[in-house]
């Protein structure tokens, strides 16, 4: 009896931490019959780019379909030469990454985050990274994400802030097939990424080609080998995002109905008591068969009708009236 009970807590637990399943998100259809017959965009904006739905307050277009120039997405062709041919595939303009999904009501994004590499015999050298700095309403999730080094003999260093903040190696012994979700130092390393991360760059020390990436572990990609990682130029990563206060109060505000939309605040970036931002939820919700967005006017579920007067409700008001010493 006790046992079952821990049993549920914990794992009530688990998916408290993680309330994005692999399911949920590797599988496009449930993804998409979320947002199927919801209204998401602003009128006269776009949906939908290729097979990925945009919500408001991302949108692409014109200026009022998002909610300001952070939310702008681009809509890319990839064929250049036609636009009849070829997919239709979302990037998030301002940091010119690709966008797989945007989820409206665990504020999370999924993109396409580069793979860096460098050194003897790489298939191409790639050095750098992402900032996300200046007053971007996103940052890498630390839940969702791990850094992970791939290399024979390297060290693979991940900076922040101008500070090396995480590093790992890894030997020679092991071989290409080895998958990510193995990774212990053979060929391959892994650590878990800081918390409010929104700028890094990767740096690498040893001879053979090493290649550095952060990839979204939480949602099922550990089945990559180290051999796929060494071919892609991208992998999967989530990122979190809020509405920083200036777009909420100029440009947003006034399209939530308080009456079925609450509105809170966040903290995305570094200090825990300081807020950055808000997000907001539909009051009266239910995650199983309805989910509306809070930041289109009658997306939101109406209040519940009110229950039938009740005989005890006699009882309370009486109490009311006492005055605690
Ligand atoms: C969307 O609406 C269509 C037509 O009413 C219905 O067949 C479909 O099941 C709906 N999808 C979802 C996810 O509710
Ligand atoms: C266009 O899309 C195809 C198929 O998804 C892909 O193989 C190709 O690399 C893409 N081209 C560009 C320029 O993105
Ligand atoms: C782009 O579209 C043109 C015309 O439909 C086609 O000939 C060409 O092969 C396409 N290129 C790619 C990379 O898909
Ligand atoms: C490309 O788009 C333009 C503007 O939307 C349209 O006028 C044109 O017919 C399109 N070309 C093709 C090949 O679909
Ligand atoms: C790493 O980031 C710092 C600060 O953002 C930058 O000065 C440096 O050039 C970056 N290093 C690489 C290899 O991009
Ligand atoms: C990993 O799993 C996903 C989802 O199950 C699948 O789409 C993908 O093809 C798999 N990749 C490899 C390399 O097996
Ligand atoms: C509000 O929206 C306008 C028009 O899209 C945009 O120019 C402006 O930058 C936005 N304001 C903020 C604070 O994001
Ligand atoms: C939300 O944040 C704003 C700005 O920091 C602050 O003025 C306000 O009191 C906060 N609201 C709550 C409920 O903490």
């Amino acid at each position: 009896m006790v046992l079952k009970f821990a049993y549920i807590i914990v794992i009530l637990m688990i998916w408290c931490m993680y309330p994005l399943t692999s399911a949920q998100y590797l599988d496009e259809t449930i993804t998409s019959s979320q947002y199927e017959n919801m209204t998401i965009a602003r009128p006269g904006c776009d949906r939908k780019c290729g097979n990925v739905f945009i919500p408001f307050p991302f949108g692409m277009g014109r200026e009022n379909c998002y909610a300001s120039s952070w939310f702008e997405i681009d809509c890319r062709n990839n064929n250049t030469t036609t636009n009849s041919s070829g997919e239709q595939k979302p990037y998030l303009k301002y940091i010119d990454l690709e966008v797989k999904f945007i989820d409206l009501w665990n504020e999370a994004l999924i993109i396409m985050n580069p793979i860096y590499q460098s050194g003897k015999n790489c298939e191409r050298d790639k050095t750098g990274g992402i900032n996300l700095k200046g007053g971007s309403p996103f940052v890498y999730s630390a839940r969702y994400n791990t850094f992970l080094a791939v290399g024979c003999g390297n060290t693979a260093s991940f900076w922040s802030n101008g500070e090396e903040v995480r590093a790992c190696a890894s030997m020679c012994n092991g071989d290409d097939l080895i998958k990510v979700a193995n990774c212990r130092g053979r060929k391959c390393c892994q650590t878990s990424l800081p918390r409010h991360l929104s700028e890094y760059n990767v740096s690498f020390d040893g001879q053979e080609c090493a290649y550095g990436l952060i990839i979204a572990v939480r949602l099922g990609y550990w089945n990559l080998t180290i051999k796929d990682v060494k071919h892609l130029n991208e992998v999967p990563a989530v990122l979190e995002w809020e509405i920083p206060f200036d777009t909420f109060y100029s440009n947003i505000s006034f399209l939530i109905d308080p009456a079925v939309a609450i509105c809170y605040n966040t903290s995305l970036k570094q200090h825990p008591d300081y807020y950055s931002g808000k997000l907001c939820r539909c009051r009266y919700d239910d995650d199983d068969d309805f989910k509306g967005s809070p930041y289109i006017r009658g997306s939101c579920k109406g209040p519940p009708p009110p229950p039938p007067p009740d005989i005890k409700s006699h009882g309370k008001w009486a109490i009311i009236g006492i005055r605690m010493k």
